[in-house]
């Protein structure tokens, strides 16, 4: 059934992790591998989807058939998704993108000598992407948003997810479990996924392909 169900849809997906420069050998990232958003992007586009995959340091490759746009901080990820969003149908955000980059850029190294034993970096927030293409949602788009919670249990992270999605405003939330040894860098996920009222429309545990498939499902309708 599911064959060729997203055939003639236009997807846009992000996937990795946004890295934001301190100088010009260095930079702040995060453990994401974009695993899970190139499954989506691969899955999708098996499905008959016309697939634009916004990548972000991928530590895997890109699957074949889609189109990739490749960014590294969450400044050029905005910009990108920005001018590509309007015109996609769905939109799936599983990049883990950094809340803050630092104030500015050293254009020479950062050095010890010059800093002594405490170097302080000041930050400013990052725009929230999600939140922004929600805020800008164009009629019958369907916007889709990642969040990886390190919650004590199932109450607890449906709670987070929740308040999550209604801070960001988008149609659906897949809310997963992570820590040092769940999630990131791993074949395995397990995910819930929240519709905007906050209801539970799906649960699901497996590959991260059959995840991509379960969320792909519910966007599918
Ligand atoms: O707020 P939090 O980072 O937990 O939200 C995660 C979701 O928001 C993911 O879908 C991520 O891609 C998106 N996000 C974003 N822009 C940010 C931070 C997160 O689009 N600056």
């Amino acid at each position: 059934a599911r064959s060729h169900d997203l055939a003639g849809r236009t997807v846009l997906v992000t996937a990795g992790g946004t890295r934001e420069p301190l100088d010009p050998v260095r930079f702040l990232g995060n453990r994401s591998s974009g695993r899970q958003g190139v499954a989506i992007a691969a899955r999708a586009a098996a499905r008959g989807a016309d697939v634009t995959l916004v990548a972000a340091n991928l530590e895997v490759g890109v699957p074949d058939g889609v189109h990739v746009v490749e960014v590294s901080t969450a400044a050029q990820m905005a910009e990108t998704c920005a001018e590509i969003a309007p015109r996609r149908e769905v939109i799936i955000m599983a990049a883990a993108v950094a809340d803050y980059r630092p104030d500015r850029v050293s254009d020479s190294k950062i050095k010890k000598e010059q800093s002594g034993d405490e170097l302080t970096i000041a930050f400013t927030k990052n725009p929230d992407i999600l939140r922004d293409l929600s805020a800008a949602r164009v009629d019958g788009q369907i916007i889709v948003g990642f969040a990886a919670e390190t919650a004590a249990d199932d109450d607890e992270l449906l709670e987070l997810g929740r308040a999550k999605i209604a801070r960001k405003g988008c149609d659906y939330l897949a809310v997963n479990r992570v820590g040092w040894h769940e999630g990131f860098q791993r074949d395995e996920n397990s995910v819930v996924i929240l519709a905007a009222d906050g209801d539970v429309v799906r649960r699901h545990e497996g590959d991260k392909m059959s995840v991509a498939d379960a969320i792909l499902d519910v966007v599918a309708g």
